[in-house]
């Protein structure tokens, strides 16, 4: 961790949303190490404390639902407590359930809105008042935010809702200079795949597609998405607002 004022976020203060593994967890890492404090959130006090004990100095850890007003409220005050105000807020819990459509449960379509979307908006409600003026809002989108595919439906209207909230939060926060982008990644292991109740045999063809239809021809990495965050998270992206970064080897644009 920097502690001399040095890196690309020196200085700044970051809420990362679903911090206690994948995507989340090393963007926590890559501000840490350019200079940042960070608070992340998640449903279980037991993966944060983990997560905050490997994170290290400048780490901090609040149990927060994310599909709950309330406890995101209270992670609002929790943050004014600890950083006054923030530099960043990166809203990336989020979950994926693909089945074909006479298989999707109430509960699975409401999970994926819930957290997705229901999650992203009131993170930003609750969280955006703490932001200086000159912050930056990061929504974790997904290259298929624009896309359609079988057994898809749900988790890919979800993202595309993610990603038009990006426009519209950029177009009424500006005025404080607020920035607003969403973050779309491609295909990157973590352990969002093992929740997405599909067969391994099925899951390994869609990565093995993905890789054939990408101009790069390799899966993405933890850090591929955490440098893309510390881009949108930093001042180098001070005249970027309303946009999507698609981080995916090429697999959407070519
Ligand atoms: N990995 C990919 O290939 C990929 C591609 C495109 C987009 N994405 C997006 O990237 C984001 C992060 O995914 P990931 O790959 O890092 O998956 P992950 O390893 O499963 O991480 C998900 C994180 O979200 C947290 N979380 C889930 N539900 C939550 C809730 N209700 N309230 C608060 N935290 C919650 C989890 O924490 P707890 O379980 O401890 O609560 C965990 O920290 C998601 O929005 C996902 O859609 C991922």
């Amino acid at each position: 961790m920097t502690t001399n004022g040095k890196g690309r976020l020196a200085g700044k203060k970051a809420v990362i949303t679903g911090g206690t593994t994948g995507l989340g967890f090393e963007t926590a890492r890559a501000y840490l190490a350019q200079g940042a404090q960070v608070i992340i959130t998640g449903r279980s006090q037991e993966r944060l404390d983990k997560a905050v004990a490997e994170l290290g100095e400048g780490a901090v850890g609040i149990k927060a639902d994310a599909t709950s007003v309330q406890e995101l409220s209270d992670l609002a005050a929790k943050t004014k407590d600890i950083f006054g105000s923030i530099d960043i807020i990166f809203a990336n819990a989020g979950i994926g359930i693909f089945a074909p459509i006479e298989d999707m449960t109430e509960d699975g379509f409401d999970n994926q809105f819930g957290i997705n979307v229901k999650g992203v908006f009131f993170t930003v409600q609750q969280l955006a008042p703490l932001l200086k003026d000159g912050g930056s809002i990061i929504l974790n989108s997904s290259a298929v935010n624009a896309k359609g595919a079988p057994t898809g439906s749900v988790y890919f209207a979800s993202k595309a809702a993610v990603r038009s909230f990006a426009r519209s939060f950029a177009a009424e926060l500006g005025h404080r200079g607020i920035r607003v982008n969403s973050l779309s990644p491609g295909v990157v292991r973590t352990p969002f795949q093992s929740k997405m109740d599909m067969p391994a045999e099925e899951l390994e063809g869609f990565i093995d597609a993905v890789i054939k239809s990408a101009p790069l021809g390799r899966e993405g990495t933890t850090a591929d998405i955490a440098n893309a965050a510390i881009y949108l998270g930093s001042d180098e992206s001070a005249y970027v607002t309303g946009a999507d970064l698609t981080v995916d080897g090429g697999w959407m644009n070519v």
